[in-house]
């Protein structure tokens, strides 16, 4: 039995903000540097107060209007995200509720930048074993709130928003491979060291990175990856009709393209206008891609995505 895509959508809260509304408003950068360096032009940020849950709750309702299924029909629900509503419930029991949904298993994965990848990995295996029949599977950030506005060297690259997939067993392809790792003596080069303890917060709660050690490692195991989920559904890399990156950095992702073997033009690129929406990213960049028609039925589809931990996973699938 194979898991099949049969709806995506996506939200990206209020307007783009450019780079130089970011000078406008204080930090001390330039469009220049964070163009050249990482290809952001713009992103968006919530407002204060906006949640996850809304995000991905407006994403999940527009997958399931393309699905053309209830919510009620669901029995899996996967919500992948590093910026929960709240320690708990998961995000994924909150969306279940406001979807009107009672009975599917509801949980929420945590692989930061690589959420996305592993929610859809972890989906499949659930159809594949015909134990589920119909999930949700949504990526939904709000990095704004663990970003430090005074450390410029990352609040410039990320912004807020949420992707979903609505996926169905079916007898055709579907996910044809999918693979999830992690290396957790990595875990020192991209993180937010804090906690609540005792009603205070403590260590330290915004995000930080060593961004060179983030861009090696990040284009190694993107080109592994993808080479170990095409060799599993035996075919090239080159043969990918489309390659879907996470979408952290375009000096990245053009990496990683040309050492695969797949032009730029094959290359689904979001980052320019969403910047880094962690386990949004991929569902984001999805989304656009197959509403404006680039992505059609039959084509080969490679997701692939990188993130703290340090954890990397892929999905190749037939649309
Ligand atoms: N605007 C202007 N100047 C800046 C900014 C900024 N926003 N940020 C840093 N600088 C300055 C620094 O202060 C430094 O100045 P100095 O030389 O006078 O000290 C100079 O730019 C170089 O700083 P570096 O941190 O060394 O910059 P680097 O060239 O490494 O670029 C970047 C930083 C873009 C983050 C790069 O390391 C990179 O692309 N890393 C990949 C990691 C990434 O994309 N992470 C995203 C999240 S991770 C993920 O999703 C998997």
């Amino acid at each position: 039995m194979y898991a099949r895509v049969i709806g995506t959508g996506s939200c990206l809260p209020g307007k783009p903000v450019s780079n130089d509304d970011l000078v406008a408003q204080g930090i001390d950068t330039n469009d220049e540097w964070i163009v050249t360096r990482t290809g952001i032009r713009s992103r968006y940020l919530a407002e204060p107060g906006t949640l996850s849950s809304e995000l991905g709750l407006i994403a999940a309702e527009r997958a399931l209007e393309m699905a053309g299924i209830a919510a009620a029909e669901l029995d899996l629900i996967i919500v992948a995200t590093s910026t929960p509503d709240f320690i708990f419930p998961s995000t994924a029991c909150l969306i279940q509720g406001r979807l009107g949904n009672k009975g599917a298993a509801a949980f929420d994965v945590q692989a930061v930048c690589s959420g996305f990848a592993y929610a859809l990995g972890i989906a499949e295996k659930f159809i594949a074993s015909g134990s589920h029949r119909k999930a949700l599977v949504i990526g939904a950030e709000v990095f704004s709130r663990i970003l430090d506005w005074n450390d410029r060297g990352t609040c410039v690259l990320f912004g807020d928003g949420a992707g979903a997939v609505v996926l169905e067993a079916a007898e055709r392809p579907g996910i044809l491979a999918t693979a999830l790792h992690a290396d957790g003596s990595q875990n020192g080069i991209l993180n937010v060291p804090g906690q609540v303890c005792g009603g205070q917060v403590t260590g330290d709660p915004f995000l930080r990175m060593d961004g060179q050690a983030v861009f090696k490692l990040a284009v190694r195991v993107l080109v592994d990856i993808a080479e170990e989920v095409c060799a599993a559904a035996g075919i090239q890399t080159a043969d990918v009709d489309w390659l879907i990156p996470h979408q952290a950095n375009i000096r990245i992702i053009d990496a990683t393209g040309k050492k695969l073997g797949i032009a730029r033009e094959r290359v689904i690129v979001t980052v320019d206008r969403h910047g880094n929406t962690s386990a949004a990213s991929i569902p984001l960049a999805l989304d656009e891609a197959v509403r404006d028609g680039r992505i059609r039925r039959g084509h080969k589809v490679l997701l692939e995505g990188v993130g703290g931990g340090f954890t990397w996973g892929a999905a190749l699938l037939e649309f």
